[in-house]
């Protein structure tokens, strides 16, 4: 857990944007590890994903957890355990499950895992706001949490929903869907906007239009092709890695030099 004074400053002062900040500053890294360590059973899930999470912890900023190791292991107390470690060692911790159905459902999601600990959780905003991610964003602001939403997605498909253009019959305009989810992140007040590594001449265009104001997360770096350099240079300001870290044979010396290459790039 959190010492109680940061546990205070967590909950009173500190918003989860300011406290990932605080830990990109801290930590001198811009690198959130998606900790996916390969299939296996449940006791060594836990024990896999403690072990790399203590290994690398001094060279990430947060860590992001996907369902892929929940359905596994278990919400309570399985992962909430490593939220729990990640806490101890300083780190925000990201929940990847892409929340997509209606708001009652949505709200029972985003309370379970915040409840779990996680201090933000991605959603998608191809749901829509009322009746959609409406409810997330009030739990969020009960809770002190933070809500990420796709812009779009790291892998090939994404051009399919996430690029296709839009005609918006109130105002005559055609824009890609990506730029219409990157204006609801701002005037949903979004607390990062998720835009794949793969893409960066999107990311630059997401950014053109977030400016600082929302953060843009980027998976894809290393196992998807995504450069470091054209991520960041684009206006990516976290790098979520995955697999070049929790496969690597040296998860900590790797980890260190991607953090390395990242700081390289950041102003
Ligand atoms: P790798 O191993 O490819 O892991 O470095 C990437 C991690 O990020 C997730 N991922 C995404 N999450 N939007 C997301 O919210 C995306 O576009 C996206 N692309 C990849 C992936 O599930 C893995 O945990």
């Amino acid at each position: 857990m959190f010492s109680t004074s940061t546990m205070i400053e967590r909950n009173v002062m500190a918003s989860f944007g300011e406290e990932m900040e605080r830990s990109l500053k801290r930590a001198h890294s811009n690198i959130v590890l998606a900790l996916d360590p390969p299939a296996d059973g449940p006791r060594r899930l836990v024990s896999k994903s403690t072990h790399i999470l203590q290994a690398v912890h001094p060279y990430i900023c947060a860590v992001k957890i996907n369902r892929q190791l929940v359905l596994p292991v278990g919400l309570f107390p399985g992962v909430q355990k490593i939220v729990e470690l990640a806490h101890e060692l300083g780190l925000p911790a990201i929940m990847d499950c892409k929340i997509n159905d209606v708001g009652y459902t949505n709200r029972a999601i985003a309370e379970f895992y915040y409840e779990a600990g996680f201090d933000a959780v991605i959603s998608n905003p191809f749901v829509g706001w009322r009746e959609g991610l409406e409810p997330v964003f009030e739990v969020a602001e009960k809770m002190r949490r933070g809500v990420i939403l796709l812009v779009y997605m790291s892998h090939k498909g994404a051009e399919e929903g996430y690029g296709q253009t839009v005609y918006n019959a109130k105002t005559g305009k055609r824009m890609p869907q990506y730029s219409v989810f990157a204006e609801k992140a701002l005037s949903w007040k979004a607390d990062g906007a998720v835009v794949g590594a793969t893409f960066p001449k999107i990311i630059r265009e997401v950014h053109q239009i977030l400016d600082d104001r929302v953060p843009i997360y980027s998976p894809g770096v290393g196992a998807q092709g995504g450069k470091i350099g054209s991520a960041i240079k684009a206006g990516a300001r976290y790098l979520i890695v995955g697999r070049a870290i929790t496969r690597s044979e040296a998860p900590a010396q790797t980890a260190k030099s991607i953090r390395d290459s990242a700081n390289r790039y950041l102003e």
